[in-house]
């Protein structure tokens, strides 16, 4: 159930990184201004191609960055510059990572009930048969069953889909709020993709679960994400519902991802549009996507764009976006 208050929100959020450069120390900013909310019970699919920024922002929402300018709320509380072990670990049980790679954060020397109920004991402070019925219901509900079974199994007896539903799991197991899931797809077998999103979806419904949903293919952003967000060089291209940005697409980069999958999440649908890598270095002008755009003018090469609305909750930062052109 919605209500007036976002879970989450950032605004003019900024991420910015050292790297050295032969002329010293320079800094890029692969979060460079992006504002957002979402609700619990809601879908925010982040997407653009690799580089945009899409995971240097989901984790700045649960401060493994921090920002460099901008404020990120949670549930109301200003959480942008929160330190110590105390408040941190409240945000980051409020809000949950699922990363690409379920191998990589399982322990391989142990068991399915060990990953899960050391975070049931600790998160909800259960012990002995309390703690095991916890434990077997978080397997039933990521449909790890019989659960009996799957408690006993470590991680190199299980395929991709079951070590990432172990994975969901232990974010579960914290009983959060919302879930930054980092492309949580994308490494699996591409018959199984489509069961781990409608896992995530059925979630979204039973615990009231908001999501940022990170991902490079726009078909698994149309079906799980509610809205969009069309990130670029670190910068929001686009903005709105699911169903109006696939339908009609306001920004000719969003055009150009549209026109570069095939649009079957099924099948593997990275994103490669990329001539080269975006100016990310900090004091850039303009459009980022300029020197790539196929409508782009002076001005685009001069003034930043703001995001505009173009429908009812769509918006596009492109000066050109109420121009009738198509690419
Ligand atoms: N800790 C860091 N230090 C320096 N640069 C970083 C750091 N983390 C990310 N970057 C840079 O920030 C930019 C954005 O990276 P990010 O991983 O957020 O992109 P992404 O959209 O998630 O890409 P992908 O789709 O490949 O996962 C890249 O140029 C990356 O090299
Ligand atoms: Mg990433």
């Amino acid at each position: 159930m919605q209500t007036d208050q976002p879970f989450v929100q950032a605004i003019d959020l900024v991420v910015r990184f050292p790297v050295k450069t032969k002329q010293g120390t320079k800094y890029i900013t692969p979060v460079d201004g992006v504002s957002f909310a979402v609700h619990t019970g809601e879908v925010l699919a982040l997407v653009g191609e690799s580089g945009s920024g899409k995971s240097t922002l989901g984790r700045a929402l649960v401060r493994f960055n921090e920002p460099a300018a901008g404020t990120i709320f949670v549930d109301g509380n200003d959480v942008t510059h929160v330190r110590g072990q105390r408040d941190l670990g409240t945000l980051r049980r409020q809000i949950q990572m699922v990363f690409q790679d379920p191998f990589g954060s399982l322990n391989p020397v142990r068991s399915v009930g060990q990953h899960l109920s050391a975070l049931v004991r600790k998160h909800q402070g259960l012990r002995g048969d309390a703690l095991r019925q916890q434990t077997l219901q978080l397997l039933e509900t990521v449909g790890l069953s019989p659960a009996s079974e799957m408690i006993l199994k470590y991680p190199h007896e299980l395929s991709g889909g079951q070590r990432q539903r172990v994975a969901i799991a232990r974010a579960l197991a914290v009983k959060p709020r919302f879930i930054v899931a980092d492309e949580p797809i994308s490494m699996l077998d591409v018959s199984i993709r489509a069961d781990i999103l409608k896992l995530l979806n059925r979630l979204k419904r039973e615990f009231d679960l908001g999501y940022v949903y990170i991902t490079h293919d726009l078909a698994s952003a149309k079906y799980f994400g509610d809205r969009m967000m069309v990130l670029y060089a670190g910068q929001v291209m686009e903005t709105g519902t699911s169903a109006e940005i696939i339908a009609s697409p306001a920004h000719p980069y969003t055009r150009l991802l549209l026109s570069s999958t095939s649009g079957a999440w099924s099948r593997d649908t990275k994103l490669n549009t990329s001539v080269e890598a975006p100016d990310l270095f900090e004091g850039r002008r303009g459009c980022p996507f300029a020197n790539r755009c196929p409508i782009s003018t002076e001005v685009c090469l001069r003034d930043r764009p703001v995001l505009r609305a173009v429908g009812a909750n769509h918006a596009a930062a492109c000066h050109h976006a109420d121009e009738a052109i198509t690419i």
